[in-house]
């Protein structure tokens, strides 16, 4: 099968990559064509209660996606093909997830940005071997907020991840009821998840990293808007919240409409802002959520874009000075947003949202430094020595526990990248705090609670850190950059709660 882990390994060693390229459909093949798909929209999966437990069953498989017309393509899908149902769970209740792997091959489920025991994370000790099941319970510590799950297996994230594990989870409150925001699901309120892959001229999606790909992260010449291409959405009503997750292996997308139509954003990756915050461009990185408001007339015809990197994009800094590798913001048109010649007219935006602390770093105890390097780059690499991806110096070693955290305590993580690109810094178990960049204070947008944050080449991003709820002196969690490839090739590390 061509997305099992050995056989594209072994494709990758004996170089039969170089053949993989020429099959490639150019990156243009898309311009020009239709939005002619209406978007895939994931089933909710409510789970079921049982004895006060909310319970879901997820299978992970192995089947053929159709992603173009009389094209199959092998792919890897929870309860599906590809992609996996939204998982819909509320603040405060203990959910449990009955996952059994029908994969040929070991995987992993990782929740994304929730706060749950080490032994529950679904990171690269929590392996589910072929046939086996696994079953975490946990209390679901956040707020309202759009997280996700997907693959973390050791070296092999990227490669199932590509192949399409990966869904998205919904968490509700009393707060977020309490607002009139957009919330029928699939109407106004609209899982997004945005990736990209790289199809061959049969269609197909096979996991074939070059060396190139390994050092840039795997990106693609399609994007897949919840796994359909070119998709439009009919809309019915004059404002949509749109719940966005970068899925992708490693794009960063700077996302922008058509006609620079101007939005706000109400959520971060953990959950409400403290106020909506008006923009017109949005810069997400793999592992990044974002959910925002986008107002509509009657006949609007417009599409949401990733429209490259920009000066306002890189958080007001500019770039001059710093190396950037466009390949990491690829331009691309996602999907189509129609409106209806009459449209229902929704309640407006509320004025504020959330009620969040202030970010004291002065209320911190301990500064733990990460140092992010690509060392061994080039002609080294090609060579085949030196190390790839460090974070202080060393690549991720399962056997090696980097940091130990104690419960409850305050901390400060200073982030710098001493690389070329920009890395996606994220860290497992938590919702952290931007006190700032490079000094100055986060933009408003990212000033919420976040689990994942951008670290462009040359920068110090400097996060208040805290771990509640949960100790194990034995078993780690992970923080890693979010682009997969760098995160498989050792851009990641081991913390303990005690
Ligand atoms: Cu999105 Cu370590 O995970
Ligand atoms: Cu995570
Ligand atoms: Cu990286």
């Amino acid at each position: 099968m061509a997305l099992s882990p050995t056989q594209s390994r072994r494709a990758f060693l004996l170089g039969s990559t170089a053949a993989a390229f020429s099959l490639w459909i150019p990156t243009h093949a898309l311009a020009g064509l239709a939005f002619d798909t209406p978007v895939a929209i994931q089933p909710i999966d409510n789970g079921t209660v049982v004895d006060g437990v909310r319970e879901y069953s997820l299978n992970l498989r192995s089947g053929t996606t159709e992603f173009f017309n009389g094209q199959q393509t092998k792919t890897m899908g929870i309860n599906g093909s590809y992609l996996a149902p939204v998982l819909r769970m509320r603040a405060g209740e203990t959910v449990k997830l009955n996952v059994k792997n029908d994969l040929a091959v070991p995987s992993t489920l990782h929740w994304h940005g929730l706060n749950v025991p080490a032994k529950a994370d679904g990171g690269p000790h929590q392996v589910i071997a072929a046939g086996e099941r696994w079953s975490p319970e946990f209390k679901i510590h956040e707020v309202a907020s759009t997280m996700w799950y997907h693959s973390h297996l050791m070296h092999e994230t990227a490669l199932q991840v590509w192949a399409g594990l990966a869904g998205m989870i919904i968490i509700d409150d009393d707060v977020s009821d309490g607002l009139d925001l957009p919330s029928t699901y699939g109407v106004n309120d609209i899982p997004l998840v945005l990736q990209d892959r790289r199809f061959n001229r049969y269609g197909s999606m096979p996991y074939e990293a070059s060396m190139h790909d390994e050092m840039a992260g795997m990106s693609g010449n399609v994007p897949l808007i919840n796994g359909t291409v070119l998709p439009y959405f009919n809309v019915s009503t004059n404002r949509l919240r749109l719940r966005l997750l970068n899925g992708a292996n490693a794009s960063i997308y700077n996302l922008a409409f058509s006609d620079s139509r101007s939005f706000v954003q109400i959520a971060s990756d953990g959950g409400l802002l403290v106020a909506p915050v008006a923009m017109s461009e949005l810069l997400l990185a793999p592992g990044e959520r974002a959910e925002i408001i986008v107002e509509f007339s009657a006949d609007d015809k417009v599409v949401l874009e990733s429209v490259g990197l920009t000066n306002r994009s890189h958080g007001g800094q500019g770039m001059g000075g710093r190396m950037m590798m466009a390949e990491q913001n690829p331009q691309f048109e996602l999907i189509e947003f129609r409106a209806n010649d009459a449209l229902q007219t929704s309640s407006s935006i509320p004025e504020t949202l959330a009620i969040l602390p202030d970010v004291l770093a002065s209320n911190a105890t301990h500064t733990r430094e990460f140092l992010l390097e690509m060392p061994g780059m080039g002609p080294l690499r090609m060579l085949g020595l030196g190390g790839g991806f460090t974070i202080n110096g060393s690549s991720m070693d399962m056997q090696r526990v980097d940091e130990v955290v104690k419960i409850g305590d305050v901390e400060i993580w200073e982030i710098t990248n001493a690389g070329p690109m920009i890395h996606p810094f994220h860290i497992h178990n938590t919702q952290f705090r931007i006190i700032d960049r490079d000094g100055q204070p986060p933009a408003a947008n990212e000033a919420g609670l976040k689990d994942t944050v951008v670290v462009h080449p040359g920068e110090v991003v400097r996060l208040l850190v805290r771990f509640d709820n949960y100790t194990d002196p034995e078993r780690p969690y992970m923080y890693h950059c979010h682009i997969l490839e760098h995160e498989d090739a050792g851009m990641m590390g081991q913390f303990t709660v005690v």
